[in-house]
């Protein structure tokens, strides 16, 4: 199983377009160790010919080409891009999906019944792409059975329904609902390594730890450091918790779950990350605390093996 780091950041990218917080200023100058990223997706591959995309950034053009293997060309109009997966309806996981409109038969996309919803409603992508391709809804259950993804012959997939928030322009913003948010469990099935992925984690349920003490490989929600980082910087009026992520630092933070997992040869990586996060600096004391404690950052282009 290959699984490849298309767009590392959280949504508005790094830097973002209209930021001038430190990292964003030193970043774009060139006076910071940090690399650029762009927005929060990932892809998944059993042959490396077939991949599943897993989230669809507004990114996902950029990231099509800077990752060559996503375009086999066996035909004149052609993808690897397979099948898509969305674990939420916010705009940074599902804008792409217009970018695929091009297609000559409907778009496979695996979505709860809550983001399909919001996806043909709130921000109505789906009617909009019954205009182009089309779109054929495979309805992620949160039943318990895994889920059916032709794209992935041998990787079992399984979604965990997560307690977040349906973006802002979802009709049950206010009345959460089950599949709202989802994680993501791949198994090999060959030689059973899993990865857990769950760029948005606003509380860790124990149904989401036991996943996590399971799995060889985390990509987990990297979003911010501190819970009161963007208010601090004056750049918003949100709390981590307010969007739906949980912080690195602290008690309860990121780290402290990470290391209550117990587990050695995990590699835990730190995905969708804001811009504003100081982790992104590579030579920065939070960095530093990181390494400490085995926690690796996700870049744009890091590709994993299971
Ligand atoms: C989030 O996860 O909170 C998003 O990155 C928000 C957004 O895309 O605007
Ligand atoms: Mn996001
Ligand atoms: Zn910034």
């Amino acid at each position: 199983m290959k699984i490849k780091v298309l767009g590392s950041s959280a949504g508005g990218g790094f830097p973002q377009w209209n930021c001038n917080c430190r990292n964003c200023d030193g970043v774009r100058r060139g006076t910071l160790k940090a690399k650029r990223r762009t927005q929060s997706s990932i892809a998944v591959s059993a042959n490396g010919e077939d991949w599943l995309l897993v989230n669809a950034s507004p990114d996902l053009l950029t990231q099509i080409a800077a990752n060559p293997e996503l375009q086999p060309a066996r035909r004149a109009r052609d993808s690897g891009i397979a099948a898509v997966l969305v674990i939420d309806a916010q705009i940074d996981h599902v804008t792409g999906l217009l970018m695929l409109r091009e297609r000559d038969t409907p778009l496979p996309l695996h979505a709860t019944d809550a983001v399909w919803q919001d996806l043909s409603t709130g921000f109505p992508i789906a009617p909009i792409l019954s205009h182009y391709c089309g779109v054929e809804h495979r309805r992620i259950a949160l039943d318990g059975a895994p889920l059916a993804v032709h794209a992935l012959p041998g990787v079992r997939v399984d979604a965990l329904p997560l307690s977040s928030k349906a973006p802002p322009y979802s009709p049950h913003r206010n009345a959460p609902q089950r599949g709202d948010n989802i994680g993501l469990v791949f198994t090999n099935q060959q030689n059973g390594k899993r990865m857990f992925y769950a760029p948005g984690l606003g509380a860790i349920e124990e149904h989401v730890l036991a996943a996590m003490r399971e799995a060889d490989l985390l990509l987990v929600d990297g979003t911010l450091w501190t819970a009161d980082e963007m208010i601090r910087l004056g750049l918003s009026r949100k709390t981590a918790a307010d969007m739906g992520h949980l912080q690195q630092s602290g008690p309860g933070g990121m780290i402290e779950v990470l290391d209550s997992l117990g587990t050695t040869d995990t590699r835990k990586v730190l995905i969708h990350i804001n811009n504003t996060n100081p982790i992104l600096v590579e030579d920065s004391p939070e960095r530093r605390i990181l390494a400490e404690h085995s926690i690796e950052v996700a870049h744009d282009g890091m590709s994993f093996e299971l």
